[in-house]
């Protein structure tokens, strides 16, 4: 199934996120905001197991969620990690680094680090263009035993989401958005620009683009 999440505070963060004047600071903070509302969405069915607990007042029963396995796709799935563990606190992670061949696009994997037994698991990863790099992970997810059940993004290009579905009919996808287009680099339009980049301050003309008062 594929969800993009029409509510306004997600497509507000959106429209924040797609903006190249805001400053790496803003961009920072909006894309922690979104992963928080994404997440929400992806959890709404999320299995929860029922525990006693105190009150001030009396003995009471209450509902708390289940961990899970989430892998971030290095860079740019980190800060939706952070997120993902601050919800879900019980859950593990795992970690996989991958790159695209600057000529074929194709995902070159420089570092996995997964646990084992990861059972169902959730690969965070806000950009999909290609959708090779998700679908690289999730061979590896499979290979060690893991069962993709979902992947959560910001944007997904409608390439990316036609082939997931194709490939991979019961995988919930989440996300902001769908872009019609791809260019002939590989990136998402109109997208955001490389996510990566300027989440950790990466582009070059930044300094020179945005003014150090304009927070
Ligand atoms: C971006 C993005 C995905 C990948 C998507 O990462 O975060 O991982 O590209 O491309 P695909 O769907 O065509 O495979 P990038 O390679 O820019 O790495 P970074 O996060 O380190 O910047
Ligand atoms: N990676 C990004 O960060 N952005 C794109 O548009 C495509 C891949």
């Amino acid at each position: 199934m594929v969800q993009v999440v029409t509510h306004p505070l997600v497509q507000s963060e959106l429209t924040l996120l797609r903006r190249s004047d805001i400053s790496p600071k803003s961009f920072r903070e909006s894309l922690r905001r979104i992963s928080i509302f994404l997440l929400y969405e992806f959890l709404r069915n999320a299995e929860t197991s029922e525990v006693e607990i105190e009150t001030p007042l009396e003995r009471t029963g209450g509902h708390v969620l289940n961990g899970m396995t989430f892998v971030s796709i290095l860079r740019a799935g980190i800060p939706v990690l952070d997120v993902a563990l601050d919800m879900v606190p019980h859950s593990i992670s795992g970690f996989v680094g991958i790159k695209r061949d600057e000529n074929t696009l194709s995902p070159i994997v420089y570092y996995v680090n997964l646990p084992p037994n990861m059972g169902d698991t959730v690969v965070l990863d806000p950009m999909v263009a290609t959708a090779g790099t998700v679908m690289k992970t999730m061979e590896l997810v499979k290979e060690r035993g893991g069962v993709p059940k979902g992947v959560i993004s910001v944007i997904c290009s409608r390439y990316a989401v036609r082939i997931l579905t194709e490939k991979f009919p019961s995988l919930d996808i989440i996300t902001a958005a769908i872009d019609e287009k791809l260019n002939d680099k590989g990136y998402i339009v109109p997208g955001l620009g490389d996510c990566g980049d300027r989440y950790y301050g990466n582009i070059k003309n930044q300094i020179l683009k945005i003014k150090p008062a304009c927070r």
